[in-house]
């Protein structure tokens, strides 16, 4: 089946897709009958490009990594986002633009643009579905198409669509997770002896880090991640405000050495339960026992810890970010709406 595809939003992650479809075309089409034709790319620093036959991805990318998609085909029309969206004839929306907690906003306006029209949306963006996932649901099945946001927690990791599919049937009490690479990178090295303000600026240098360190550091990051699981996986809308959040900004070496020599380790741990007044949720810095699995997660990899009514443990371990891996929760979305289409 042929798919025509729109990408808004060719910075890293956008870019890490495109490489993905340029260098898997031919399994994409041999083993799962996928076709994906790029009909139309927009990126604000970029401009526009587009051909309704598709465009071909390796010129895409040259053009993206010259920073100017002039010279493309359809080049000329300089199409804004939202012009894309509402005129280039498309089946799938692939929303990658940057992530504003507040608004939601580019991402938002374009992800109900896209579903008002029916197209089916794939986005990596926390901001949207953050701020309006039960909306969009409803927008999707109105206009009769799909929304999926697998990479908007812990990348091309499969957690939602494994939580959603897999464990429909049981019912998940509790989640635990490392979900922000950033900081648990910053802990593991402060452990090595590394001091607060080189770990991260390592951390920014292997582009982990949001583009302002707040977001990771202050724990906005993972509060925006857990606010998607409380509504993906237990049907709770929370505002980011119902979320208590803290980041590791104030652990100390004395305190990471005080908890090496009580047999722990501090960990970033995000967290969503049903409690008796109904779901919970919160991010902040604990010292975990050795054995805990979320202990022995080191480095940007992140984690998450499931307790279910019948399976009981499950804990999923992967990468959380970087070009590769968030491209591929973009792929894997849009297989999932292929499927589903
Ligand atoms: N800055 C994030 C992290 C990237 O460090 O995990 C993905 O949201």
């Amino acid at each position: 089946m042929k798919h025509r595809v729109t990408l808004i939003g060719c910075g890293t992650v956008g870019q890490g897709l495109l490489e993905l479809l340029r260098d898997g075309r031919e399994d994409l089409a041999t083993q799962h009958g996928a076709e994906f034709s790029l009909v139309g790319v927009s990126d604000l620093r970029m401009g526009s490009a587009e051909a309704s036959t598709g465009l071909d991805v390796g010129a895409v990318l040259d053009a993206a990594k010259r920073g100017s998609f002039d010279g493309l085909p359809g080049s000329e029309r300089k199409r804004d986002a939202i012009g894309m969206i509402q005129e280039v004839p498309a089946d799938i929306l692939a929303e990658a633009t940057h992530t504003d907690l507040q608004t939601g906003d580019p991402g938002l306006t374009h992800i109900r643009s896209a579903l008002t029209a029916g197209r089916s949306v794939v986005t990596t963006n926390k901001g949207p579905i953050v701020l309006a996932l039960r909306e969009l649901t409803e927008l999707a099945r109105t206009h009769g198409a799909h929304l999926r946001f697998e990479g908007t927690v812990m990348s091309g990791t499969p957690v939602l669509s494994v939580a959603t599919r897999d464990l429909a049937g049981d019912r998940i009490q509790e989640i635990r997770g490392i979900l922000n690479g950033t900081t648990n990178y910053i802990l593991t090295r402060m452990e090595i002896g590394e001091s607060y303000d080189d770990a991260l600026a390592d951390a920014q240098k292997k582009g982990y880090a949001e583009a302002k360190p707040d977001a990771d550091v202050e724990g906005y990051d993972a509060q925006a991640k857990v606010v998607i699981l409380a509504a993906a996986l237990m049907g709770t809308e929370l505002p980011l405000s119902k979320v208590p959040c803290e980041g590791i900004t104030g652990i100390t070496p004395d305190m990471i050495a005080t908890a090496r020599d009580a047999g722990q380790r501090y960990k970033l741990i995000s967290s969503v339960r049903r409690g008796a007044g109904g779901v919970e949720a919160s991010v902040r810095p604990m010292a975990l026992d050795l054995d805990d699995p979320l202990a022995a997660i080191g480095g940007t990899m992140n984690a998450i810890d499931f307790r279910t009514s019948l399976l009981g443990p499950l804990t999923i371990v992967g990468p959380g970010a970087g070009r590769r891996e968030t491209g591929f929760a973009l792929l894997s979305d849009l297989l999932s709406v292929h499927r589903a289409r």
